[in-house]
């Protein structure tokens, strides 16, 4: 199975970006963990600050993968294009947060990409990948 991990604004700064809220691991610490843990997954990660960029990147994941775990940061909030990308997509999409956007500010509590997504999981921290790497290769 091949899955790619979409990560949008300012996660590039995972381990020293506001660490009481995000955690201190980076996120390429992390990506070692996941290929021990799934050594049958073939992973891609993408990471982009850029709004367009991700559009682009959820187009071209939809023809190269069979599953995407999209962390879209802010844009989940803000971007239409973010979220007509994933409907416009066949490839399912789990939108993953890793802080629990329900407990935070308002504005966060609102995502143009959830409606479309195959799934959601908030705010188990970085688990929160794991855990739809997880379902995504359960066959239960
Ligand atoms: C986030 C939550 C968003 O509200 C925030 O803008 C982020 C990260 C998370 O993973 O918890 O940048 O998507």
């Amino acid at each position: 199975m091949k899955l790619r991990i979409i990560n949008g604004p300012n996660l590039n700064l995972l381990g020293t970006r506001q660490p009481e809220i995000y955690g201190g691991q980076t996120f390429k610490d992390y990506q070692e963990l996941l290929e021990k843990e799934f050594p049958t997954v073939e992973f891609s990660y993408i990471q982009s600050n850029v709004e367009g960029e991700l559009i682009n990147a959820i187009q071209k994941a939809a023809t190269e993968v069979d599953g995407i775990i999209l962390n879209a940061a802010a844009y989940a909030h803000t971007s239409v294009g973010i979220g007509d990308a994933v409907a416009g997509i066949a490839t399912p999409v789990i939108e993953v947060h890793i802080s629990n956007t329900f407990a935070r500010e308002s504005f966060r509590h609102q995502s143009y990409i959830s409606k479309y997504a195959k799934g959601i999981i908030v705010g188990f921290g970085l688990q929160s990948y794991k855990l739809a790497i997880a379902s995504f290769i359960s066959s239960d």
